[in-house]
């Protein structure tokens, strides 16, 4: 009589979370239904590791949720107050390294960026404002490249790469003088392959790439975030429009 396999399992929380072979714990995490915060992650992208908003405690160790493999016995501490307080430290320098300004950016209400920071329960950016000086590049007629808004998460890089197969976008510089730039002879979008509908649109998290062809097709209140917080959303299923968790 064959033997039953019992299925290998972490724990995340005390909560027993089954897994396959090669998962990482964020994908254990995601196919269970359990939110670990995130930025940079993608289901459908190879791990990435940089944003650390993903880190969790296991068995002891900080780890990122999204690089870390499962193991069998893995005791993971997710939504802990330390935890969320060190996610939203890290949540709040990325708005006061960036120019982040909800209340006028069009992506507000599908932005992961601002969803999480209403999740961690973040009230102002408690770090000192920098300001940096970053530029825009509208001169494509309908794609726009606000890097006042990027986050440096490289999924448009990795879109543009292995989904649209153009490679439009890369990381250059260093420190806080990284950013994103446009793979063409002018450097603009406007004489790249980029496409209003290409997968490095979509994917970003938020308003640093849009799609200008239906700016405000989904009214303010009726949006993806608007509603129900990230956390309660289960994860990559929910949504009505392009902003997936
Ligand atoms: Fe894991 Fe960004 S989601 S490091």
């Amino acid at each position: 009589m064959p033997q039953k396999i019992s299925p290998r399992k972490i724990k995340i929380d005390q909560q027993d979370i089954p897994f396959s072979e090669g998962q990482s714990i964020m994908e254990a995490a995601e196919q269970a239904g359990v939110y670990i915060p995130h930025l940079c992650h993608k289901a459908g992208y190879k791990a990435h590791g940089s944003c650390r908003l993903c880190t969790v405690k296991a068995s002891g160790r900080w780890v990122s949720a999204c690089t870390e493999p499962a193991e069998v016995g893995l005791q993971v501490e997710n939504n802990s107050s330390e935890l969320q307080s060190q996610r939203r430290a890290i949540v709040q320098l990325l708005f006061a390294e960036g120019n982040h300004h909800c209340p006028f950016c069009e992506k507000s209400g599908n932005c992961q960026l601002q969803a999480v920071a209403y999740s961690l329960d973040m009230h102002d950016a408690h770090f000192a404002h920098q300001f940096p000086h970053r530029t825009l590049d509208a001169s494509h007629p309908e794609v726009l490249l606000d890097r006042d808004r990027c986050i440096q998460c490289e999924l448009c890089v990795r879109a543009s790469k292995e989904h649209d197969k153009k490679n439009v976008f890369a990381l250059s510089g260093r420190g806080p003088h990284t950013q994103l730039i446009v793979n063409s002879e002018s450097g603009k979008l406007k004489d790249s392959e980029i496409e209003k509908d290409d997968e490095a649109i979509k994917v970003c998290p938020t308003g640093a790439l849009m799609n200008r062809s239906k700016p405000f097709s989904v009214p303010i209140g009726q949006r993806q975030f608007d509603n129900i917080p990230i956390d309660q959303q289960s994860t990559g299923k929910s949504g009505n429009n392009e902003a997936q968790p």
